[in-house]
C-alpha cells in the first residue's frame, strides 16, 4: 500500500508504487500469486470475508487497488475474467425494462452483448452518434444507462465526455465509460462524474498481449456492491496468474503509453500524406473532426489509427504485405498490430469495408513506417499491386 498523505502522487508514479506489499522486514517487494480455491475459516465468523476463490483472491487486491487509484476512484476496482465479463456486469446495473443508450460505433463485442440482451427483452437499446452531442442529449430524458466509448473503436469518433456525463448525471442516468483506448493516464472519466469506468485489461493495462482480463472502477459503494455481487454470482472471475501478469504489465504503463502515443503521432502524420489512403482517422491530426475535443479533454491522442484504403482488396493486400506489423486482432500491446476490422463478423456495417485499424506499439517508429511504406507502395494509384 502506498500512503503519501502530504503529497498526491502522479499517475506515472502510481503505476509503479501502488499495490505493493506492506513495508516489513523480509517482505517481498512484489505481491505473491496465491493459488488457492478456498481459505481458512475465520475463528470469528464476523471477521474475514475471503471464504472461497470465486468471492476473492489475495492476488486480485493489489491490482484492484492500483487501478482504483489510477482512475481516481474512492474504492478499489474490480477485476473480471475479461473486458466483456466486466461489460456484462456493468449492463446488469440497468433495471429490467429500462433504456440503454449506446454509441452506434463501439467495441463490437459490447455492441453484440447489448443487442443480445435487448433481443431477450432485458432492456431497450437506443444507438447514437457519440460525436453528435445534441443527438445524445436528446435521448437522456428516457434513458437509464448511458454507455460511452471515446474515441470509438474503430472509427475514432470523439465524444464531448464532460458535457455528456454532466447532462446524464443531471438527468439521473447511470454513466458507464469504456476507457480501454485511453487508459487512466489519458482520461479519468470518474473525474467528469461517470459512475463506472470499464477496461479491457487485455489491452494497454496488461500491455503484452498475454492475458485476457477486464475491470470496473467506481467510487459509489452501492454500485460496487452490485457489481461485486454480479461477479460472484455469475462467476466471471480472473485467474490469479493473469492478474499478477496484469499488475506486472501495469508497472510500465506510463512508459508504454508515452512511447506508443508518440509513435502514433509520428505515423499518422506520414500516413495522412500517403496517396494510397483515402482517409486517416486519428484524433491527434489537426484535421481530424475530433481533434479539438480530444485536445481539450484528453491527456493525449491514443495509439490507435484507422486508415481507409481504396477497397477491400487494397486493405487485405496491406495486411498481407507487412512484415513487422502483426496481422492480428486486439490492441494495446507492446507490438504493433494491424487488422481490417470488417473481417470480424460483429463489426457494424457502417464501419467502412476498407478500414484497417492500426494498434501502434512501442517499436522504433522508423521501422514501423518503413514496413508500412513498403506494404503501401504497390497500392499507390498507378502502383503495381499484382506482385
Ligand atoms: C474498447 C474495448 N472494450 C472492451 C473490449 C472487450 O475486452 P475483452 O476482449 O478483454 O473481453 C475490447 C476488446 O477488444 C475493446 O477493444
Amino acid at each position: 500500500m502506498t500512503h503519501h498523505a502530504d503529497h498526491e502522487l502522479a499517475q506515472d508514479t502510481i503505476v509503479v508504487a501502488s499495490g505493493r506489499p506492506p513495508r516489513e522486514h523480509d517482505a517481498p517487494v512484489n505481491p505473491p500469486i496465491v493459488l488457492s480455491s478456498t481459505f481458512h475459516e475465520a475463528v470469528d465468523p464476523a471477521v474475514g470475508d475471503r471464504i472461497y476463490g470465486r468471492m476473492s483472491n489475495p492476488t486480485w487486491d493489489p491490482f484492484e487497488e492500483a487501478l482504483g487509484q489510477l482512475e481516481g476512484a474512492a474504492l478499489p476496482a474490480l477485476v473480471f475474467s475479461s473486458g466483456l465479463g466486466a461489460a456484462a456486469a456493468a449492463l446488469s446495473l440497468v433495471p429490467t425494462g429500462g433504456v440503454v443508450v449506446m454509441p452506434r460505433h463501439a467495441y463490437a463485442g459490447s455492441l453484440s452483448l447489448a443487442d443480445d440482451e435487448a433481443a431477450r427483452g432485458r432492456f431497450a437499446l437506443v444507438r447514437v452518434d457519440v460525436a453528435d452531442t445534441d443527438q445524445v442529449l436528446a435521448t437522456l430524458d428516457t434513458a437509464d444507462l448511458l454507455w460511452l466509448e471515446s474515441p470509438t473503436n474503430p472509427m475514432l469518433e470523439v465524444a464531448d465526455l464532460r458535457t455528456l456525463i454532466a447532462a446524464a448525471k443531471a438527468a439521473g442516468v447511470t454513466v458507464v465509460v469504456d476507457n480501454t483506448f485511453n487508459t487512466p493516464l489519458v482520461c479519468k472519466p470518474l473525474d467528469f462524474g461517470a459512475d463506472v469506468v470499464l477496461h479491457s485489461v487485455t489491452k494497454y493495462l496488461a500491455g503484452h498481449s498475454d492475458v485476457v482480463l477486464g475491470a470496473l472502477a467506481t467510487s459509489d459503494a452501492a454500485v460496487r456492491t452490485d457489481l461485486l455481487k454480479h461477479r460472484t454470482l455469475h462467476g466471471a472471475i480472473a485467474g490469479p496468474f493473469e492478474v499478477w501478469l496484469a499488475l506486472r504489465g501495469l508497472r510500465t504503463l506510463a512508459l508504454r503509453v508515452e512511447r506508443s502515443q508518440a509513435n502514433a503521432l509520428y505515423l499518422a502524420d506520414k500516413l495522412a500524406q500517403h496517396p494510397a489512403l483515402t482517409r486517416v482517422r486519428f484524433p491527434g491530426l489537426a484535421t481530424d473532426p475530433g481533434h479539438q475535443r480530444a485536445a481539450d479533454q484528453l491527456n493525449g491522442f491514443g495509439s490507435i489509427i484507422s486508415i481507409e484504403l481504396a477497397d477491400v482488396a487494397a486493405g487485405e493486400a496491406l495486411v498481407a504485405a507487412v512484415r513487422l506489423w502483426l496481422p492480428a486482432t486486439s490492441l494495446g500491446g507492446v507490438e504493433s498490430l494491424i487488422e481490417r476490422r470488417r473481417r470480424q463478423p460483429g463489426e457494424p456495417a457502417t464501419v467502412p469495408e476498407a478500414l484497417v485499424r492500426l494498434s501502434v506499439g512501442i517499436e522504433n517508429p522508423e521501422d514501423l513506417w518503413a514496413d508500412l511504406e513498403q506494404a503501401l507502395a504497390p497500392l499507390r494509384p498507378g502502383g503495381d499491386s499484382t506482385r
